[in-house]
């Protein structure tokens, strides 16, 4: 059979997902693969017509599409977001129509699911036969029975073609179909105080976001910065090269006006606002970039301390998955997320509420303080950055290691040596039967909130 490998790796050839891919197939010597480094080649996908062509040939013409990617950011690169784009923007969805496909991921697991859910749903999009994902550490090659379970994934795979085996559609299709909006009720002004206020967009020509933006604007009594990706001179996406890691220097420091922009303009924010188009189940592939080429700041977070809000266009609530990535952005930077507002509502009144009462909150929460915890999305992906650092990655990633110590990340259950001592002391006095009983039957409950009542007695 025939098989296309969509290289996602901005590293081409010298990816550590394609030695999974290489693996696979030199343990399936009888089909033949053909893998095309698409986040590598993006500039030539984009500018050469033929060269796009003969890519979209090659799926045309083969069996069995793999999507071979590393995790970026909560999905994939930027550049392949932009081919994925192009699918679309070029009408070439009728190549991928009916084929069978899988995926093949590589991370530290840290929001792989979201980078998987988006992919899948891609594929559904395309009216693919998708058959399933195979999401490995970056090291689990290493692992004899890893690459038992990757074989027995292709094979699968290879199966599920040649027997032409019945695939399942996890997404629905988005249906999207906005108001025009324009903005109705002028609201009294609020005043921002010494807060600075950034609003961050991609594009101004989509009607609705830009009268959002500006009624948005407007409920300040201040002028509120926009800034427009597209003016801001970046020259490209994230190499995945990792120089960065050493003392957050990036490779395209002094080139481009990426980190300074985001070094000297947004990290000296109080309140941010991220404005964009869904298109395609996330924002578009230049707020991709901007996502990824933060990854300068590594595993560190960066914009610490801010009030966040959202002001989308697009159909949010039928794209749960990117709801999440966004929220988990903001709450694993240490920032508190104020809200999403999107072109979702019947009436252009509500929409103007909606953006003047975020106004309201952020400039509110700014001058409070307030952030509430972070939820599972935060506290368990900062769990994997702490034990990837402290072990196999804190090298390249020096610097992290250093902040991760300064901001006290190292919080290591281990170190508890109170809970240690009490563990060790319950558990041996439980060996006795009637101290058990005594213990599990009336002292638990007790004991659970014995500290939380002192507080509320003082309080
Ligand atoms: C800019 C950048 C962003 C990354 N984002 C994630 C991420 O969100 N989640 C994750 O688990 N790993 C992330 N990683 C780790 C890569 O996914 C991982 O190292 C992968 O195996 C690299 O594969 P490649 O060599 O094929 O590019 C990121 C790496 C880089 C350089």
């Amino acid at each position: 059979m025939d098989i296309v490998v969509l290289n996602g790796s901005p590293k081409g050839d010298t990816s550590v997902t394609m030695q999974y891919i290489n693996y696979i197939q030199k343990k399936f010597k009888q089909h033949k693969f053909k893998i095309i480094n698409i986040s590598q080649r993006i500039n030539k996908i984009v500018k050469d017509k033929a060269f796009f062509e003969g890519i979209i040939q090659s799926i045309r013409s083969g069996d069995g599409v793999i999507w071979a990617f590393p995790l970026y950011v909560f999905t994939v690169h930027s550049n392949y977001q932009r081919f994925i784009e192009l699918i679309f923007e070029r009408n070439v969805e009728d190549a991928f129509k009916g084929k069978y496909t899988a995926l093949v991921a590589t991370s530290i697991h840290f929001y792989d699911h979201t980078a998987i859910n988006y992919m899948n749903a891609i594929c559904d999009d395309l009216d693919m036969h998708y058959v399933d994902y195979f999401s490995a550490h970056m090291y689990d090659l290493e692992k004899e029975a890893i690459r038992k379970n990757l074989l027995i994934f292709a094979k699968n795979f290879f199966d599920a073609i040649e027997n032409e085996a019945a695939t399942l559609k996890s997404y629905s299709p988005v249906k999207y179909s906005p108001i025009d909006y324009v903005s109705e009720i002028r609201h009294d002004k609020i005043d921002a105080f010494n807060k600075k206020a950034i609003i961050v967009t991609d594009s101004l020509k989509n009607s609705n976001l830009r009268n959002m933006i500006n009624k948005f604007k407007q409920s300040f009594a201040q002028r509120i910065e926009v800034v427009n990706l597209q003016d801001v001179d970046i020259k490209g996406g994230c190499l995945g090269c990792i120089k960065c890691g050493y003392n957050y220097e990036c490779v395209y420091s002094g080139k481009d006006e990426y980190t300074e922009f985001y070094n000297h303009q947004l990290k000296t924010a109080d309140i941010i606002i991220f404005a964009g188009t869904i298109k395609h189940r996330h924002l578009s592939f230049i707020w991709k970039m901007f996502l990824d080429r933060a990854f300068f700041n590594t595993h560190t977070p960066s914009l610490s301390g801010k009030q966040f809000g959202f002001i989308l266009s697009g159909a949010l609530k039928q794209v749960p998955n990117l709801r999440q990535v966004l929220e988990t952005y903001v709450q694993w930077q240490g920032s508190h997320l104020v809200g999403f507002v999107t072109d979702e509502y019947a009436a252009n009144i509500e929409l103007d509420n909606q953006l003047y009462d975020l106004a309201c909150n952020l400039v509110k929460l700014s001058a409070l303080g307030y952030r509430k915890p972070a939820t599972f999305l935060a506290v368990g992906g900062m769990k994997i950055f702490r034990d990837e650092i402290w072990g196999e990655l804190r090298f390249p990633f020096v610097a992290d290691h250093k902040a991760f110590k300064a901001l006290k990340v190292y919080d290591f259950p281990q170190k508890n040596y109170k809970a240690r001592i009490m563990n060790f002391i319950l558990i041996l006095l439980c060996k006795v039967p009637f101290i058990r009983k005594k213990i599990y039957s009336n002292k638990i409950k007790l004991s659970m909130i014995e500290s939380l009542e002192k507080i509320v007695e003082n309080a």
